[in-house]
């Protein structure tokens, strides 16, 4: 375990509200997701000495992070690092472990990482020519993001024999975590007729297994704990509950469109979830809270395998025995997307595990009210999936050791 001095912790969050067409640029969402971390870490702007952001895809500029640190008053300013990080919707994840390494490797004390987007205010048609020529591949057609997930999906029915109605119970299972969150986007718990009989958008999905695009942004701090400790702030940050610490972290990549012959090469979340939990050394029954990506129904479901939530080839029975207990109980809380994740959260296109990470410490500082995953929640696992399993970045939070 590392000593307190090295020990890096997330001691600020702040989240914009999440909505439909705000009419905000995505720069003035995650400013305010800034000021809104920087005073819940009870920090100063001049505190900082790096940022990290993540592009928006809806007001796209050239160095996102020099862009953002310029127009909140962070540059110029002398010994201060800015860097830009693009790993798709792993990126929040990916920007979290790069906070730590500034910190850890280049000195840094107080790193601010935002992430924030307006895609829903973006014409579908905008959108998708912009998601389309991301991916830039001709053989899927458009929405070729849907459509990447949905031949994943096909590969995997095919080969584990998961089941049309297992997936649609995704979307259910999100929408019965959000409909108690105070800020996620869906309010309603959807039943898995219902996600049957909404409109189709590929041969394998329909609109409500589709990340929920919206407007919004979030924003994290990172520091030393030498730093805290000298500022009088250590174990008082985040609503005053105490911090959370980095314990580790893994990452790995994978093509950015599905290859023409699909197979278990392609996939990134289990290499990256074995390196933090090596880094960690924890069990998967160790972690009490999981906030996993669930762009579509597949991506969750080749999550809870990657995680070791359960067995390889095993997700499909998980969904519905979590299914049967949503059913019978209400007030049931999955550890798992306590908040309802991309399909029921709010998903603003590469920004959304940064809720994963706000939701994480909220469970950690055991505020998280009704939704409490654990009466003590120790740890919390986050993972963030770019592009079509493109980019996998996982990483393990953990209550101050
Ligand atoms: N749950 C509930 N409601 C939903 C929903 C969901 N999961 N998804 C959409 N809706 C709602 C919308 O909010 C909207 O409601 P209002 O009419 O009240 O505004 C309504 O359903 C219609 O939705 P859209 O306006 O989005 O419908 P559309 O026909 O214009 O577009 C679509 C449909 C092409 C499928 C579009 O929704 C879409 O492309 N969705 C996927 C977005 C996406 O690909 N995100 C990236 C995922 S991959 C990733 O995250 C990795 C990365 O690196 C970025």
């Amino acid at each position: 375990m590392p000593r307190l001095a090295q020990t890096v912790r997330v001691v600020g969050c702040g989240a914009t509200k999440l909505g439909n067409r705000l009419g905000r640029s995505a720069g003035s969402l995650m400013a305010e997701a800034v000021q809104g971390a920087l005073s819940s870490a009870r920090l100063e702007l001049d505190d900082l000495d790096g940022l990290i952001a993540v592009p928006s895809m809806s007001d796209p500029h050239l160095m996102e992070a020099h862009y953002l640190a310029t127009k909140i008053g962070l540059l110029p300013k002398k010994n201060f690092l800015v860097r830009t990080i693009d790993t798709g919707g792993a990126g929040p994840v990916t920007a979290l472990l790069e906070g730590r390494r500034m910190i850890e490797a280049e000195n840094c004390q107080a790193v601010v990482i935002a992430a924030g987007d307006a895609v829903s205010s973006l014409s579908t048609e905008e959108f998708l020519r912009r998601a389309d020529a991301g991916i830039g591949c001709d053989r899927l057609p458009s929405p070729a993001i849907p459509n990447g997930y949905g031949l994943i999906t096909d590969w995997h029915a095919k080969t584990y024999g998961v089941t049309r109605e297992q997936l649609a119970k995704v979307p259910c299972l999100m929408s019965h975590q959000a409909s108690k969150h105070p800020h996620a986007i869906t309010r309603r718990r959807y039943t898995v007729e219902e996600v049957l009989e909404s409109p189709q958008i590929t041969p394998q999905l329909n609109l409500l297994e589709c990340a929920r695009r919206m407007d919004g942004a979030g924003a994290i701090i990172v520091a030393s704990s030498r730093f805290l400790e000298k500022r009088g702030l250590l174990n008082k940050g985040n609503h005053g509950n105490g911090d959370v610490v980095i314990l580790s972290g893994g990452e790995a990549s994978g093509p950015l469109s599905p290859p023409v012959v699909i197979d278990e090469t392609m996939f990134s979340c289990e290499q990256a979830a074995q390196s933090a939990y090596y880094e960690a050394q924890v069990r998967p029954d160790e972690i009490d809270f999981f906030g996993l990506y669930d762009c579509f129904p597949i991506c969750f479901l080749r999550a809870i395998e990657a995680v070791g939530i359960c067995p390889k080839g095993q997700g499909g029975r998980w969904i519905d025995e979590q299914y049967e207990r949503i059913l019978a109980d209400e007030n049931y809380v999955l550890p798992v997307n306590t908040h309802g994740g991309l399909l029921s959260f709010g998903a603003p296109w590469e920004a959304p595990a940064i809720f994963a990470v706000i939701e994480a410490v909220r469970q950690l500082n055991g505020v998280a009210g009704a939704q409490q995953v654990a009466e003590d929640c120790r740890r919390a696992l986050v993972y963030g999936n770019g592009g079509i399993f493109s980019s996998s970045a996982v990483a393990i939070l953990s209550k101050p050791i």
